[in-house]
């Protein structure tokens, strides 16, 4: 059950439930940081761009099955995207410790008809990714917490890529990273 204002959107290929960002304004822009659950539309490109990397990773390693882990998901948009727009894809994480952002996306991936793909989890990100890194890793991890620093993440992000993987850092403060 919602106790919160939502609309749906879409992206990519996703069809995403998130808050009514129009509820949430601050000065004349709404504020993503103030919703219950954090979505930015402004980072549709990064998303896009993202998505993108990752497809010319694919195709350059020319492995499928590709397995992806983003332990900070907020609505699911990006895990989600990933899910139906990465060639070869066989396995998405997401993964919030929110309780509102673990619900909404359980949502938006059995609205999408990705209960087989993605695995939802509300965990801390660390112990994610520890889990993550014993079960054999993933291929690419991204991380994204937008306006907080990603240093808390990037050492256990790191020990969760498989040999040959990608490591992404999406947010304000940095581009992505290849590793
Ligand atoms: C910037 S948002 C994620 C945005 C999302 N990746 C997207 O593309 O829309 C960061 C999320 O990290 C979650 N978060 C913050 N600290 C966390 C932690 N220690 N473990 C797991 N999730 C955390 C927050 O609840 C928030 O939903």
């Amino acid at each position: 059950m919602s106790e919160y204002p939502r609309v749906e959107v879409r992206e990519g290929l996703a069809s995403i439930i998130v808050p009514d960002l129009s509820k949430y304004v601050v000065g004349n822009r709404p504020e993503p940081a103030h919703a219950p659950v954090f979505y930015n539309p402004r980072m549709e490109v990064n998303r896009s761009l993202s998505t993108a990397i990752i497809n010319g990773y694919v195709s350059y390693i020319g492995k499928a099955g590709i397995t992806i882990c983003e332990p900070l998901s907020g609505t699911g948009v990006r895990a989600v995207r990933y899910a139906r727009e990465i060639n070869g894809v066989s396995r998405v994480i997401a993964n919030d410790i929110s309780e509102k952002a673990y619900e909404l996306i359980k949502l938006n991936v059995d609205r999408n008809g990705l209960n087989d793909v993605v695995s939802v989890y509300r965990d801390d990100a660390n112990n994610l990714l520890l889990r993550v890194a014993r079960e054999g890793g993933c291929d690419v991890i991204d991380i994204d917490p937008f306006g907080s620093p990603p240093q808390p993440f990037i050492e256990n992000g790191l020990r969760a890529i498989k040999d040959e993987g990608v490591a992404m850092h999406n947010g304000d403060r940095c581009g992505c990273f290849i590793g």
